[in-house]
């Protein structure tokens, strides 16, 4: 016998429109959707019952969606909760993914990728078959074990970190130098639904401005002197993957404008080429840089700082978290004594 146990979906929206059309969306797939047009509503719903994905409206007339969203995690921990929210209210979206919410759409949403990201959330979900094990967070999943620290500065950015790895946001990391910018972006990559997916690393600093573009976006064949055959960038290489982009305050106006693009549309053209590219990438962004400083010099634009700051994590050097020192000198003496005696 062929069981099949249909997936729980829960549309939360007070807009009836919205959940109508949602639900025309989803018709046809192997769900089965229940509808709450309130925030009260839905709370009765997730008390009697266990869902496998709560679709989130943020703006609702009654109670608001973070209030909702506070009340589904303290009655279910483990439902994955996905939000829709305008761009407006991306900030909330952002507090949201700090309550525990899995991800954030922007309305008005493109129903493709809807549905691969349902579909991406059902599927991380399956493999962790006892619901009832698994009802704690997300976070008590996470492994920073190669980030080393007990401080509580540094303990605050594993807690940044736990929120927004399992998710698609955009993360940028500050820091001074040596302060673990590349550990961390690692990290993230490894604790997020794309650790299958390729990760692919680019350091904006270390090339001539038309090789990094030609290195980010790839080349047609002839598209400039030395271009003997076509190229794929680094964009394409990572799609449905994950992007690191290190040393992001080191980019010039123009290949700022061009990432902007791609994270407002999602795609990008070769350099030499006519034909747009759809890429769908997660982006981890790095700097040593104050990138507000660099905004009000006029050498970083704003609309892409907002763009790539959607999770900021901001690492606090080690003379602000002395009692880190001793650990982590330890670790590098164990890691070069090992090098000079192998
Ligand atoms: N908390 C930490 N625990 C363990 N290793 C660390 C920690 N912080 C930094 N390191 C190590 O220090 C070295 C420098 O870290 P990393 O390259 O990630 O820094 P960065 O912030 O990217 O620096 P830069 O701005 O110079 O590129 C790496 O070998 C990294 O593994
Ligand atoms: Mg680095």
């Amino acid at each position: 016998m062929n069981l099949v146990i249909k997936k729980s979906i829960l549309i939360i929206d007070d807009d009836t429109g919205h959940r109508l059309m949602l639900r025309a969306s989803l018709d046809g797939k192997e769900y089965e959707i229940s509808e709450a047009e309130s925030g009260e509503e839905a709370i009765e719903m997730v008390t009697d019952k266990f869902f496998d994905l709560v679709l989130l409206d943020l703006k609702m007339k009654e109670m608001d969606g973070i209030e909702t969203l506070k009340f589904i995690k303290k009655i279910s921990p483990s439902i994955p909760v996905l939000i829709m929210t305008a761009y407006a209210s991306v900030d909330t979206a952002v507090q949201g993914l700090k309550l525990g919410a899995i991800d954030y759409m922007v309305k008005p949403m493109d129903m493709n990728q809807l549905l691969v990201s349902i579909e991406k959330i059902l599927n991380s979900n399956q493999l962790k078959v006892d619901n009832t094990v698994l009802k704690e967070q997300f976070h008590y999943n996470f492994d920073f074990s190669t980030i080393i620290g007990e401080s509580k500065k540094i303990k605050d950015v594993f807690e940044i970190l736990a929120m927004a790895a399992p998710s698609d946001a955009t993360i940028l990391i500050l820091g001074d130098s040596g302060t673990g910018k590349e550990l961390i972006a690692n990290v993230v990559y490894r604790n997020s639904f794309r650790k299958e997916k390729s990760f692919i690393k680019i350091n904006c600093a270390s090339l001539a401005e038309n090789l990094l573009e030609s290195e980010l976006f790839g080349h047609e064949e002839g598209a400039f002197t030395g271009a003997v055959t076509k190229r794929l960038g680094r964009f394409e290489q990572a799609d449905g993957g994950t992007l690191f982009l290190d040393e992001i305050g080191d980019m010039s106006l123009e290949t700022q404008a061009k990432i902007l693009r791609v994270l407002q549309e999602g795609e990008f053209e070769r350099l030499g080429g006519e034909q747009s590219i759809k890429t769908d990438v997660r982006i981890i962004a790095a700097t040593n840089k104050n990138l507000e400083e660099e905004i009000q010099q006029g050498k970083f634009r704003k609309d892409l700082f907002f763009r790539l700051s959607v999770v900021t994590v901001h690492i606090p050097p080690l003379n602000e978290r002395k009692e880190d020192i001793p650990a982590i000198a330890d670790y590098f003496l164990k890691k070069y004594t090992k090098k000079i005696t192998a």
